[in-house]
């Protein structure tokens, strides 16, 4: 092979490389992995399945939520503002708790107990069709 040969086997190798990274993304693109954002809504379960009292979790593709019934139904990041465990909730003292290292969070978020200073934050949802959805 010639110096020029050489030159535009490189050049059309670095063209094509450069065309497929760029279109890598499209399976995906068009068609999400199981459990992650369609379209842009996430449907996380059945409003009416969960009681007074009860929670559920789920995932938006990009932050876990947790659902809970107290009264109203609330939707919340469950990531705790400390170090970023995966808070849970006591349906017996109706507050979220974290594993990692004991903080509390009262049912409307606010942090009552340390280490965590922040509040967890608010989700928005919407219920259609009986379904609490993350638009
Ligand atoms: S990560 Fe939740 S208390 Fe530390």
């Amino acid at each position: 092979m010639d110096r020029r040969g050489f030159l535009d086997t490189l050049l059309w190798t670095s063209l094509a490389g450069a065309a497929l990274s760029a279109l890598a993304p499209l399976p995906w693109y068009l068609v999400p992995p199981k459990g992650v954002m369609r379209g842009r809504r996430v449907r996380l379960g059945k409003a009416s399945a969960l009681a007074d009292g009860g929670a559920f979790k789920g995932h938006t593709g990009v932050k876990p939520v947790i659902v809970v019934r107290d009264g109203l139904l609330r939707a919340f990041d469950a990531t705790c503002t400390h170090a970023g465990c995966t808070v849970d909730w006591d349906a017996a003292a109706r507050i979220f708790t974290c594993h990692c290292h004991g903080a509390q969070f009262d049912r409307e978020g606010k942090p009552t107990k340390g280490p965590a200073k922040e509040p967890l934050a608010r989700v928005d949802f919407l219920e259609e069709g009986g379904e609490i959805v993350v638009p």
